[in-house]
């Protein structure tokens, strides 16, 4: 994983919104068309209406014009190797292939790697429908 990226997951976090869990999330989206898209995660008062780091980004590459991820980082402050919750697995499964890689961060760099089929085996594909 390019330093890059993970800088720019570290920077997101910086920008987070999360005065009501204090764990505060960067993420950062290596895009198809060689561009990074950031995102911190961002909680409001009625607490399950905030959304993960993981989401902003997504939504930055998707309004950006892009549609596949070809990396992404992912760090915490308060956690090494923190994993993407189940709903933003879904959503990066949507715009990612089995093999696109998932780097877990703490805050000097990657911690552990893992691909988008480890993260989400046996992952709804409506593509599969018959
Ligand atoms: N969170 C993320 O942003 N990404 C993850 O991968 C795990 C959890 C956020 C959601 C919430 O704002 C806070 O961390 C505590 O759950």
């Amino acid at each position: 994983m390019s330093r890059q990226l993970f800088e720019a997951a570290r920077e997101a976090m910086r920008l987070c919104h999360a005065p009501y869990s204090d764990f505060p999330v960067g993420a950062a989206i290596l895009a198809e068309d060689g561009e990074i898209y950031s995102g911190a995660n961002i909680e409001v008062a009625s607490f399950p209406e905030g959304w993960c780091a993981e989401t902003t980004a997504i939504g930055h590459m998707i309004m950006a014009g892009a549609r596949q991820i070809r990396e992404v980082a992912v760090i915490a402050e308060k956690m090494d190797a923190c994993t993407p919750c189940g709903g933003c697995r879904q959503r990066l499964a949507e715009f990612s292939g089995a093999e696109t890689k998932i780097h877990l961060c703490d805050a000097n760099g990657v911690v552990k790697t893992v691909t988008m089929a480890e993260l989400l085996p046996l992952a709804f594909d409506s593509e599969a429908l018959k």
